[in-house]
């Protein structure tokens, strides 16, 4: 198993605060069957700041670290960016990074919506064949009360990855019901672990295959798993063979009254 998105770099976000901690997740990926990730610190997002030639360096020690200490796992460089009005700028000053050298970004909005910049920026992404993967927008209000808005982002070349926890009910039933029914409804090709800490926020990515598995069939979850799979080798991934559906009705009306 490859995962696309985790905050296993120590001490650059509110993942991993120091090596040990970041030993530990790395120690608890391979137990769980994981050959390789890619570490994502947040970027831009009003909090952390984790531009290329930091991240890119950072993931040189870590993963020299892993050789040392007979870890086998395979370490790339990503971020997980906050969308804001300057990206394009910044991706063309050499500031941000795609998925370990794939065509991917790693897009994270707000937690309450979606800039109305979006549509126009992941067009223009994917004129310069830099394709968003719009991360967990399970968490996004937004679209979770608007399917079809989701649907219109894929549409325009965006891929969407759920994270294992939301799948597997550790951020409670509301995010898993849509989450499940993002699933159902072909919105999703990618589940990674978002990876924060080992106690915490650990990687829990088969207990999701297992789940999609038996929601969608053994062909679609052997079909998300190779998408990460080649983010990790640098290739592009494909979507489903099935039309994502999505109607203007909302997949929970409990996101009109509580935001998460
Ligand atoms: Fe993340």
């Amino acid at each position: 198993m490859f995962d696309i998105h985790t905050h296993i770099l120590p001490g650059v976000d509110d993942g991993a605060q120091n090596l040990d901690e970041s030993l530990d997740l790395a120690r608890a990926a391979v137990a769980e069957g994981i050959t390789g990730l890619i570490a994502t610190p947040h970027h831009q997002n009003g909090r952390y700041w984790n531009d290329a030639a930091f991240v890119t360096a950072a993931v040189s020690v870590l993963q020299e670290i892993f050789r040392e200490k007979e870890i086998p796992l395979n370490l790339q460089a990503g971020q997980e960016i906050r969308v804001y009005p300057e990206l394009l700028d910044d991706l063309a000053a050499g500031k941000l990074l795609t998925l370990g050298n794939s065509p991917y970004l790693l897009i994270e909005f707000p937690t309450a919506n979606v800039p109305h910049y979006v549509s126009e920026l992941f067009y223009e992404l994917c004129l310069l064949g830099k394709i968003p993967v719009i991360a967990h927008p399970e968490r996004n209000t937004e679209l979770a009360n608007h399917p079809d808005r989701l649907k219109k982002l894929i549409d325009l070349g965006a891929y969407a990855q759920v994270t294992s926890h939301s799948i597997n009910g550790g951020f409670g039933r509301t995010v898993q019901t849509i989450s499940l029914k993002m699933l159902r409804s072909n919105l999703v090709h990618l589940v990674s672990s978002d990876a924060h800490h080992i106690d915490m926020r650990h990687f829990a990515l088969q207990e999701a295959y297992w789940r999609v598995q038996k929601e969608l069939g053994r062909e679609k979850c052997q079909h998300m798993k190779n998408n990460a799979e080649k983010i990790g080798m640098g290739e592009h991934m494909s979507k489903f063979w099935e039309e994502p559906v999505a109607s203007r009705k909302t997949f929970f009306s409990f996101f009109r009254s509580k935001s998460l």
